[in-house]
């Protein structure tokens, strides 16, 4: 009896930490999800970005701030017409995903954490 309680226990513990981990996103998916991004958010060693207006640099940005930023700019409470229709075909996962990819680009440049 003791010990089904304490394996529903380590389960129990084992699904959570199986969330958190995903909740953290997966930036190996970011890579490939952010690929639209890239065209406008230029990254280190990545050179078109636009030359007419100024686009946030988001590499080594923290995926917290990523994340955040998306979601006001998907709800409108952050206002840009284009980043309002870029945040909007977004879930909250590939948000995370994207988010956990560019931060951990940050190593590669300047190396500013
Ligand atoms: C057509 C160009 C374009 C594309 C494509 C684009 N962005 Fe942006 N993004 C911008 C511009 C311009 C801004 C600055 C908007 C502002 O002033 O609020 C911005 C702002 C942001 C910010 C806020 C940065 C900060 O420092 O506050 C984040 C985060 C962001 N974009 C993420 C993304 C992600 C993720 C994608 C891909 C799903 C994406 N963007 C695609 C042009 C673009």
């Amino acid at each position: 009896m003791r010990s089904r309680v304490v394996a529903i226990v380590i389960a129990c513990v084992a699904i959570s930490v199986n969330l958190a981990a995903r909740a953290g996103g997966d930036a190996a998916k970011g890579k490939i999800e952010s690929s639209t991004c890239l065209g406008c958010h230029g990254i280190a060693d990545y050179t078109n970005v636009y030359p007419t207006y100024r686009v946030p640099k988001l590499a080594g940005q923290h995926a917290a701030y990523i994340v955040q930023a998306l979601k006001e700019y998907k709800s409108g409470d952050r206002a840009h017409r284009t980043m309002h229709a870029q945040a909007s075909s977004l879930t909250d996962q590939q948000m995370a995903d994207i988010a956990a990819y560019f931060q951990s680009l940050g190593g590669q440049g300047g190396g500013k954490h």
